[in-house]
């Protein structure tokens, strides 16, 4: 696995990095074009909800020394940093976006977390790992992006060890008639407004993000998305909606047998 300093593929320019797939994905296209004012614009589009979810999410997280943990689309380092501040672990963040990877890289330098946290780019799909590698797997805002979200629960469950902890953080869809309905108004039409002057890249994604997650929680609710992680290997996977429903934390440990 390569380091932070000097050699990371992350830090290399786009063109000459040797595992970046092929084919742009759309979470590229997207991810890249608002890397640098990312967390700034997370923080605002989500009423300033964005650390504290992320927060609770890390919560979750058993308290138990020298973890090596796997923090799946990492982006900017977020979630990776955030662990680290609280949990003497050593991080490895993947994602696909070189430019959310080169954000988080600096942020990371910045912390001088660059010993325990490790930035790479790679594929949720195909990890670059042996399986039973980490003792914690945690990814956020990542099964929309996936083609096939069972079969990447069924990679992420692959490298965690048994008896290791699956967390994840999604948007979800409230279910109270009027705060549905206001969810609708905010998502459909407030965010790809408000989102014009920001830039061309945070427009694409303020009209994305409201089809994107109505889309995805209809076809995969929180019942069936819990019923994959048990197929996968977790058994016992509890769940809390947050903000009324508009976020859900999911997390569960993997059987040891
Ligand atoms: C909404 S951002 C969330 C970033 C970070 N997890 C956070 O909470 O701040 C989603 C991230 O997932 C990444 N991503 C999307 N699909 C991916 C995939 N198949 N494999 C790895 N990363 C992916 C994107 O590049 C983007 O950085």
């Amino acid at each position: 696995m390569k380091t932070n300093k000097g050699e990371n593929r992350s830090a290399l320019p786009a063109e000459s990095q040797p595992a970046v797939p092929v084919k742009r994905t759309l979470a590229q296209d997207l991810f890249d074009g608002v890397a640098p004012s990312y967390d700034t614009w997370a923080q605002v589009l989500t009423f300033f909800q964005y650390l504290p979810w992320r927060r609770f999410l890390v919560s979750r997280m058993a308290l138990r020394p020298g973890k090596l943990v796997l923090d799946v689309c990492t982006g900017t380092a977020g979630v990776a940093m955030e662990i680290a501040d609280h949990h003497d672990d050593r991080i490895v963040g993947l994602d696909v976006s070189h430019f959310m990877l080169e954000a988080g890289l600096r942020a990371v330098e910045k912390k001088n977390l660059d010993g325990r946290v490790q930035l790479i780019q790679g594929r949720a799909e195909h990890l670059p790992f042996p399986d039973q590698t980490f003792d914690t797997v945690v990814f956020t805002y990542l099964l929309r992006y996936v083609q096939d979200p069972d079969a990447t629960i069924r990679e992420l469950s692959r490298v965690l060890k048994p008896g290791g902890e699956l967390l994840s953080l999604e948007f979800g869809l409230p279910e109270a008639l009027w705060v549905r309905a206001l969810w609708e108004i905010y998502n459909r039409v407030v965010m790809p407004v408000m989102t014009i002057p920001v830039s061309r890249g945070w427009h694409r994604v303020g009209c994305f993000l409201g089809p994107s997650i109505s889309g995805f929680c209809k076809r995969y609710p929180v019942d069936r998305l819990a019923t994959i992680w048990r197929d996968n290997g977790i058994p016992l996977v509890e769940t809390k909606p947050l903000l009324r429903g508009a976020a859900v934390v999911m997390w569960g440990k993997k059987s040891s047998n």
